[in-house]
């Protein structure tokens, strides 16, 4: 019985890292670029969120040399960064939480 309780804590405290998780994947990859709601070299988080989806995010990080062309970019910047699957749910979820509110 003291087992489960335990496993199911340890679980616990796993989920509840997710968010932090995401801030560790965008300072180490994305600071240098994009800033949370400042304009930097890319676009900031804030003005991401609030037009693009968690399916176009994901698919930018993956192929940023494709993806930019379809979302109108003349010329790509951004360089293909390797993240695991894990990461790019994180900083993914990461950006989302930017979304402003009241917008559309
Ligand atoms: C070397 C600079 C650089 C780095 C590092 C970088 N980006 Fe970008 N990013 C850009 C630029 C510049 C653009 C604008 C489009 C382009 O040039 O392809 C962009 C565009 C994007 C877009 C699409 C913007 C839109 O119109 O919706 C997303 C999403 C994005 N970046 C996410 C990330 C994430 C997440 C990371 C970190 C894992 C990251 N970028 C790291 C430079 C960078």
């Amino acid at each position: 019985m003291r087992i489960i309780i335990l496993i199911s804590v340890f679980l616990l405290s796993l989920e509840s890292t997710a968010g932090a998780d995401g801030k560790k994947v965008f300072e180490t990859y994305c600071w240098g670029c994009h800033h949370q709601t400042a304009v930097a070299f890319g676009p900031p988080f804030s003005e991401i969120a609030s037009k693009r989806s968690a399916e176009e995010i994901e698919a930018m990080i993956t192929d940023p040399e494709g993806v930019s062309k379809i979302f109108g970019y003349k010329r790509n910047a951004m360089p293909t960064l390797k993240l695991t699957p894990q990461e790019r749910k994180e900083i993914t979820a990461y950006i989302l939480s930017f979304k402003p509110k009241g917008g559309k």
